[in-house]
């Protein structure tokens, strides 16, 4: 194979990013489009020249057994986002999906179960991880410039304002609060529903790679709903989760979708302190990522030109999205599906990203309780391909 025949499931706004940038990278040609909002589909095969050679479903049973299609990109937002890929990974199709990679623990298991038994490629389009700051952080740890890493942070703190709560599924159109009077038909969406913390895998990605760890216990709380900003929205503003990992260090990482914030990509913010040292990301556009070394003479933290961007992103990785990190997650899933090549951000370190995040939910909703996190990986009392005992 040299070609993956990829069908995008879900044609919402991020769709619409993916389609572009598929369109633009060998190796890929869409073959076709699904999502069960009928007037979206003219959207998404209006970006596609070959539109002619795109096969549209709107049930995903029908997509799934469409024979001309190796892989599903799954970019749904839905509670039952990872049974859906479960579903397409035992429909005998690889599988690069949006974050996040689950809602529940079950889902979790059924992903990588799916993917042990069917031998297909998973992966967790986490594009954060490429970021040029982040391999920085993670050689800085791994040569031990920071010593013993104790503490870590990681935030998405942001405003969706009232964006994609509300949609109609008859038209496909989203609305605002504000809007909502003059369409009678638009519904929450699962955005109104979902814990803030799920969507941490923004964070948990980048710093578990930072750190090569992985969580082992969560506990979590959360401001009450609804919102204090949007009333509306039946929705916490802000849940916070701290976190031990296997390597005893402490995480704190928070999210929040409705807090006002003054720059465009301040929403994501990181820190990691260790025994001889610190680097934290910068606190305004104006302002540097920052660096203090215990054992190099300096005084203070100085500032240090990190960004998003690689510098060493090749060109068709520019305006791919997320400071270019879009490109890489294509690219991986490509080379592992045609040439291969093992995953980095392999199935087990996608659903490290995930079961923290739905555990640190279910913490919240039993009064801040202690959660174990489970090693997802096979071992003596979980044979590879099977569910373990008791989910
Ligand atoms: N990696 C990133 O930076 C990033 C950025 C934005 C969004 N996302 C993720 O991408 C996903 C999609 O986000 P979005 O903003 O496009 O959401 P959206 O709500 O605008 O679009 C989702 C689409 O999925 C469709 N859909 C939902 N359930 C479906 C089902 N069962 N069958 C068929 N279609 C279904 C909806 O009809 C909708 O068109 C989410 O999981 C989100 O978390 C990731």
């Amino acid at each position: 194979m040299d070609e993956i025949r990829i069908g995008i499931a879900g044609l919402g706004g991020r769709s619409r990013r993916w389609i572009s940038t598929l369109l633009k990278m060998p190796g890929y040609r869409i073959t076709a489009l699904y999502d069960w909002i009928e007037p979206l589909h003219e959207r998404a095969l209006s970006l596609i020249e070959y539109r002619n050679d795109v096969v549209v479903f709107s049930d995903y049973e029908d997509f799934l057994s469409y024979e001309n299609m190796d892989a599903v990109g799954l970019v749904v937002r839905r509670k039952d986002q990872g049974a859906m890929a479960a579903q397409a990974l035992e429909a005998g199709k690889h599988v690069n999906m949006e974050v996040p990679a689950a809602h529940t623990m079950e889902d979790c298991w059924r992903i990588v179960t799916a993917a042990e038994r069917t031998g297909r490629v998973y992966q967790l389009a986490e594009q954060t991880r490429y970021w040029g700051f982040v391999d920085a952080w993670r050689d800085l740890v791994a040569e031990g410039r920071l010593g013993r890493v104790t503490y870590c942070e990681g935030q998405y703190i942001g405003y969706y304002g009232t964006r994609q709560f509300f949609q109609d599924y008859k038209t496909g159109q989203q609305c605002r609060v504000e809007e909502l009077p003059s369409h009678p038909g638009a519904e929450p969406t699962w955005l109104h529903l979902m814990p803030p913390i799920h969507y941490l895998p923004h964070e948990l990605s980048p710093m578990l790679k930072v750190l090569d760890d992985r969580v082992v216990e969560v506990t979590a709380m959360s401001t009450g709903s609804p919102s204090y900003s949007h009333p509306e929205i039946d929705q916490p503003d802000i849940q916070v989760a701290l976190m031990k990992t296997e390597k005893d260090r402490l995480l704190r990482m928070a999210a929040g979708f409705m807090q006002k914030i003054p720059s465009r990509r301040g929403h994501h913010w990181y820190q990691v302190i260790g025994t001889r040292g610190c680097v934290e990301w910068k606190r305004s556009e104006k302002g540097r990522p920052l660096m203090w070394l215990a054992d190099s003479q300096m005084h203070d933290l100085a500032e240090v030109d990190w960004n998003f961007e690689r510098t060493d992103a090749p060109a068709e990785a520019h305006g791919s999205g997320h400071g270019d990190a879009d490109y890489y997650v294509h690219t991986a899933f490509r080379n592992a599906v045609v040439e291969n090549k093992p995953l980095e951000f392999d199935v087990y370190r996608a659903m490290e990203t995930a079961a923290p995040a739905v555990l640190a939910a279910e913490s919240i909703a039993r009064g801040t309780e202690l959660m174990k996190v489970p090693d997802f990986r096979p071992n003596r009392s979980r044979a590879s391909g099977q569910m373990p005992e008791g989910v």
